[in-house]
């Protein structure tokens, strides 16, 4: 079977400085060789800490800006090879919801007018119509259709994302990117927006790119789940799989910070030791190396390849094979949160900020 999207080899790297004769002398290595696929009706998790590349992967399978290398196949179809037309057709089915939904919403607009417009660009839904639909799509995401009157600074941070979220419906989409849709949101209404996408998914078969800096929010979301460093994908596998036995350094670290759900159960907690490498200039071999407490002489020197074992649970990192079983290193402050509520709960970060997020990165 086909995947729904398949990404192969996405590279992007942003000029980030320029001689005074405007030639490049600088870049940024936001996605450095990124691959994988999703199924229809499924999610991936695209985690890792601020700056990774987790957005401008999100922008390159939306072809919202142009790789410098790989593909990205939607339905089979090579989309990098769309014509105009065919690119307008593309984004009925694939959709973007972002952090801040009251950056995304027009504040001149009123709800109705929001909704309208994805209708009648697409052509979707006759004028006659559109007020019904309207109303059938703010009931979906569990607000009353009477706020179709109201404007956007008249709702809460979690109503405005449920805007957000309904806006994206409008145009029947088969996949939505969420770009840490839960990230500005109160910790009271992360757990509700993240059940509603979840019922969302089941009732209307749709796909999720779901970007988090957080291992913790996307734990009860994603069917799969790919970690990033620097532009890489580090680990990938299904939910289950990595989250009861993380492979690579960089993912128990990351999966460390986590209450654990027993109250019984004991870890501790895995400090990265160092700031975050930049990606101006990301470290040679293994770009975890400069905080990896496994890291050898080899790592330094040689790229790790993202290889799989034979249940699809992909690792970089050249000590696969060597460290010790994860339990053994994973567990001690034995925080627990049996709920969702409480497990997201746990977290109260703020937007993107790693040393709340999951990972306490000693020096920054
Ligand atoms: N338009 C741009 N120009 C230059 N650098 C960029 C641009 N967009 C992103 N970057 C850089 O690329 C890297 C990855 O950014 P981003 O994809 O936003 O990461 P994330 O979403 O994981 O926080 C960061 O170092 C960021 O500063
Ligand atoms: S390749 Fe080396 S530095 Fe990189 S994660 Fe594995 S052990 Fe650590
Ligand atoms: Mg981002």
């Amino acid at each position: 079977m086909t995947a729904l999207l398949e990404v192969e080899g996405l590279v992007k790297h942003f000029v980030a400085d320029r001689s005074v004769f405007g030639r490049p002398t600088a870049h940024v290595k936001a996605v450095d060789g990124v691959s994988f696929s999703v199924e229809a009706g499924k999610t991936l998790a695209l985690v890792g800490e601020s700056g990774c590349g987790k957005s401008t992967v999100s922008r390159l399978v939306l072809r919202l800006i142009e790789p410098d290398a790989g593909t990205v196949r939607f339905e089979g179809r090579d989309l990098l090879a769309l014509d105009a037309n065919q690119l307008r057709i593309f984004r009925r089915d694939a959709q973007i919801i972002f952090q801040d939904p009251y950056a995304s919403l027009n504040p001149r607009m009123t709800v109705s007018q929001i909704l309208t417009e994805p209708l009648a660009l697409h052509d979707l839904v006759p004028p006659p119509r559109r007020r019904e639909r309207v109303e059938e799509l703010l009931r979906l995401v569990g607000l009353e259709p009477r706020f179709a009157r109201r404007y956007p600074h008249e709702f809460s941070g979690g109503q405005r994302q449920r805007i957000a979220i309904a806006r994206a419906l409008a145009v029947e989409p088969k996949l939505i990117i969420c770009d840490e849709p839960v990230s500005a949101l109160d910790v009271s209404i992360r757990s509700q927006i993240l059940n509603l996408l979840r019922d969302l998914q089941d009732r209307l078969g749709l796909a999720y790119i779901f970007v988090s800096h957080d291992l913790a929010v996307v734990k009860h979301i994603a069917d799969r789940v790919a970690v990033m460093n620097l532009g890489t994908i580090v680990e990938i596998a299904e939910a289950q799989a990595l989250f009861a036995a993380p492979t690579h350094p960089y993912s128990r670290a990351l999966l460390s910070a986590i209450p654990v759900p027993k109250p019984r159960a004991k870890r501790s907690r895995i400090v990265l030791q160092g700031e975050m490498p930049s990606a101006l200039r990301p470290p040679p071999g293994c770009r975890f190396h400069t905080r990896c407490p496994y890291a050898i002489e080899r790592c330094r020197v040689e790229v790790p390849q993202l290889l799989a074992d034979g249940t699809g649970h992909a690792t970089a990192c050249h000590r696969t094979a060597e460290l010790p079983p994860p339990e053994s290193i994973v567990p001690a402050d034995g925080g627990f949160s049996p709920t969702l509520e409480k497990l997201v709960a746990a977290f109260s970060g703020g937007a993107e900020v790693p040393a709340r997020a999951g990972v306490d990165i000693v020096g920054t």
